[in-house]
């Protein structure tokens, strides 16, 4: 590996798509930090994760194209002159993926092409970074998972996802794209989509526990989760577009998994008091639930260096006191 992340952005023109959501604005705001000349592009769909606040001190130093990846003619235009293309654009809840399955195919499996054939006309020589992700895998055979482990998915949402990476693979294969994908695991931090359950239950957590509800735990508590702290899948990100080369796909993962009921207790200790409650799976959950799931990150370390750094305890701390102070910007009273 040659040069620092901050010599590899310094002054490059980046393109991060779904730029406002979660991940997406961590990183633009990273890039930024860098010196990196950042445009996001989001649709700011109502009902996902992209909000102008996630860019909040930063409207100078980032520009925020509002557009659909589904526009070929949009994507067209924005790919040209980018030297690296972070892809986080995506239709993320399980459950919509199952009671809207064709937005889903829309989003994760059209769109992703729109964008690739986008840059084989315009831009061939961008280096592509997807956000892929655990639930391609499915139940998990083996802990923790491996990159070897067959794809299974629970989930239209999975079968998407899983089609969208292998359309990056291929055009690489291909055409010679420079694409490299990440298997992202629960990921948690500031600017995480907090309103509903829709999207992830800990973001669902993260805002009843601020407002004083009661926790609720579908099942016995017992099915266990890694969790890396969204600064974490930034530093992933940033490496895998300065070093990794094209065609690779890594797994994302943490030291540690731990049980919905651990992590309820950390929360409820974190915020000084709180209370929970178990529940039976709703069945359109129990339907596509994946039951443990630890992802193995060695592959990524061994190659790129990577390694999660914020444990779940400081990184929940970090959360919370964000949201107790921003969360306006989040939710309705
Ligand atoms: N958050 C996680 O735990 C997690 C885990 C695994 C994989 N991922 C992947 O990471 C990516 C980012 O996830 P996130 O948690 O930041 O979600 P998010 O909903 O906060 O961000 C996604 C952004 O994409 C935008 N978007 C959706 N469809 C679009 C379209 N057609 N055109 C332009 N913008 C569009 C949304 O408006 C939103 O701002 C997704 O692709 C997701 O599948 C996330």
């Amino acid at each position: 590996m040659t040069g620092s992340i901050e010599d590899t952005y310094r002054n490059q023109p980046v393109l991060v798509t779904g730029g406002l959501g979660f991940i997406g604005s961590n990183l633009a705001r990273r890039l930024a930090d860098l010196g990196a000349c950042v445009t996001v592009v989001d649709s700011l769909v109502p009902q996902y994760g992209g909000n102008l606040f996630n860019l909040a001190g930063y409207e100078d130093r980032v520009r925020i194209n509002i557009a659909d990846m589904r526009d070929i003619h949009s994507m067209d235009y924005l790919v040209r002159g980018r030297s690296y293309l972070f892809n986080l654009a995506g239709q993320v809840s399980h459950l919509d993926s199952m009671t809207d399955p064709h937005t889903d195919l829309e989003i994760n499996c059209r769109a992703q092409l729109s964008l690739l054939e986008a840059c084989r006309r315009n831009n061939p020589e961008v280096k592509i970074i997807y956000s892929g992700t655990r639930q391609i895998y499915g139940r998990p055979r083996r802990l923790p998972v491996d990159e070897t482990h067959p794809p299974d998915p629970v989930d239209v949402n999975g079968v998407n996802k899983l089609a969208g990476e292998w359309y990056h693979l291929v055009y690489h294969r291909s055409y010679g794209l420079n694409t490299v994908s990440l298997r992202l695991t629960n990921t948690y931090g500031p600017r995480l989509r907090v309103r509903d359950a829709r999207q992830t239950f800990l973001g669902w957590w993260l805002r009843q526990i601020v407002e004083g509800q009661t926790l609720k735990i579908f099942g016995d508590g017992e099915q266990k989760r890694d969790f890396n702290h969204v600064s974490d899948v930034v530093e992933a990100l940033l490496l895998a577009g300065a070093h990794s080369p094209g065609g690779e796909i890594y797994n994302l993962g943490a030291d540690e998994a731990v049980s919905l009921n651990h992590l309820a207790a950390l929360l409820i200790e974190l915020n000084g008091g709180g209370n929970c409650e178990w529940q039976p799976f709703p069945p359109e959950r129990k339907a596509i639930d994946i039951g443990d799931y630890q992802g193995n990150y060695g592959r990524i370390h061994q190659a790129l260096g990577w390694r999660p750094r914020v444990s779940l305890r400081e990184g929940l701390c970090q959360t919370l006191e964000y949201y107790r102070q921003h969360w306006q910007h989040y939710w309705d009273e």
